[in-house]
């Protein structure tokens, strides 16, 4: 009996019957590996609601998480001593490789000579140098996380502006961050999760991506501080941009003196400078985090002289907290500390260089042909997006242009399948639907590792 049909021109059938016995056929065998880290679930579950540091940990992968020992390059291992080739890198956090030498020299002579004194170290001068010349905006700012630096882009533009509203598109996320945890539903812009109050959604405004329609009706009332958007989006599966999205977007923006931020927490896996230097974009401030921190915890936002200006100044306020300057609220006791920014240093001067990033782009076009080879001679229609290193697929004959669409195509019980079969066979897929990555430690061979194990996954459920 065959999982699915090839179709021609239209997605895959399932027959969900077969899909259900291979899903569960892949998870027995999954626990049924993993007696230590199934026991230390047991244990952790005493002290750790869901038996995790973060309760999200549990519903990540679609399947019990198992607990990791230590991580060498591309791999990684488990507590039960299972190997994985990671083709997600902890959500690319970890797209420089485990323990990559230069880093860990960087952070272990840091960590001796004092890792955090409130106060800047030459690093930071370094690391601001670097990433200004790389984005091509003037000043820089550094947090612990990715959401730490869009939370704060959003507050600089609403203060610039005078605005409070903020545009986002379909499909996005900015980080765990009141002012983006929101959705659309109804047609109306939502909560996203329990615990966040309405006035968030309330100050939000959300369109499709590559709508630019859509984005005109949402800036029109010239009340909109900031839209912020990822070069492509990279949380609903990959969705890339139409000719012209962009462009368009930052002449509507300028038209309407909205701020427009690029968040390249994930796309600053495509150049030394990102999406915004590959495809030559113009924006007012930029938010990253993950791969520039090397392994280490780091956010870092880079603005225009417009929204750097308030931060120049002391606090204006009264009775204002320390750290706000100007008046503005940034944070973070941690914030800047001088470990994070030895080894996101070490990371863009010896891993994230130039040169590193023509490899990895060359192995994602290499993962990318392979794939497609794989599709077309098992007969299926689904389609390979190229993004540098993060090439993937769609199960489809078409990529999608929008969240909405993206969701239409995903599988996610077939995705389920294939991280539970490719799990037990030593390669660690993406979480959800984000598709797999290649990291700055890999090598042709292991891509070529991956793609053997994408050929047998197909074999043994067509
Ligand atoms: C595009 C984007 N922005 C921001 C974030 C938030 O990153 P962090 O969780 O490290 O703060 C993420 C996390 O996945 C992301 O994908």
């Amino acid at each position: 009996m065959s999982l699915t049909t090839p179709a021609r021109g239209g997605r895959p059938v399932l027959d969900p019957a077969r899909l259900a016995f291979l899903t569960a056929q892949e998870e027995q065998r999954f626990l049924a590996d993993r007696p230590r880290s199934r026991a230390l679930l047991e244990r952790a579950r005493a002290h750790m609601p869901g038996g995790v540091p973060m309760g999200w940990m549990t519903a990540m992968h679609g399947h019990a998480p198992i607990f990791a020992a230590e991580g060498d390059g591309a791999w990684f291992t488990d507590i039960d001593g299972h190997r994985y080739l990671d083709m997600n890198q902890a959500d690319l956090s970890m797209n420089v490789g485990f323990g990559p030498p230069a880093v860990v020299a960087a952070v272990a002579d840091r960590m001796r000579r004092g890792s955090q004194f409130m106060l800047p170290t030459e690093d930071a001068v370094w690391c601001a140098e670097a990433l200004a010349e790389r984005w091509d905006l003037p000043y820089w700012q550094f947090t612990l996380s990715a959401s730490g630096a869009n939370a704060e882009i959003i507050r600089l533009a609403r203060h610039a502006s005078g605005r409070d509203k903020i545009l986002m598109f379909d499909g996005k996320y900015h980080g765990h961050i009141e002012d983006s945890l929101v959705i659309m539903a109804d047609g109306k812009v939502k909560p996203e999760l329990h615990g966040l109050t309405p006035d968030h959604a309330a100050h939000a405004r959300m369109v499709p991506f590559n709508d630019l329609n859509a984005v005109e009706r949402a800036l029109k009332p010239r009340d909109v501080a900031l839209c912020i958007v990822e070069p492509a989006l990279t949380n609903v599966g990959v969705v890339l941009p139409d000719e012209g999205f962009h462009a368009g977007l930052r002449e509507l923006t300028g038209h309407y003196g909205t701020f427009l931020a690029l968040d390249e927490t994930h796309t600053q896996i495509a150049s030394p400078g990102g999406l915004k230097q590959l495809w030559q974009l113009e924006a007012d401030a930029v938010g990253l985090g993950k791969t520039i921190g090397g392994g280490v915890p780091i956010g870092a936002y880079g603005l225009s002289e417009v929204l750097a200006q308030p931060l120049k100044t002391p606090p204006s306020m009264p009775g204002a907290p320390m750290e706000s300057v100007g008046g503005v609220a940034t944070g973070g006791t941690l914030y800047g500390n001088a470990l994070s920014l030895a080894a996101c240093r070490a990371a863009l001067s010896q891993v994230l260089t130039p040169q590193g990033f023509a490899r990895t782009a060359a192995l994602g076009t290499q993962l990318a042909d392979g794939l497609a080879g794989l599709f077309a001679a098992a007969s299926l229609d689904w389609q390979v997006h190229r993004l540098t290193s993060r090439s993937g697929f769609t199960f489809a004959d078409h990529l999608p242009r929008n969240a909405a669409e993206a969701r239409a195509l995903a599988q996610p019980a077939l995705y389920r399948l294939l991280r539970l079969w490719m799990a037990n066979r030593e390669v660690w897929e993406s979480v959800a639907t984000a598709g797999p990555t290649v990291s700055f430690a890999m090598a042709e061979a292991e891509v070529a590792f991956y793609l053997e194990r994408m050929r047998d996954f197909l074999a043994d459920i067509l």
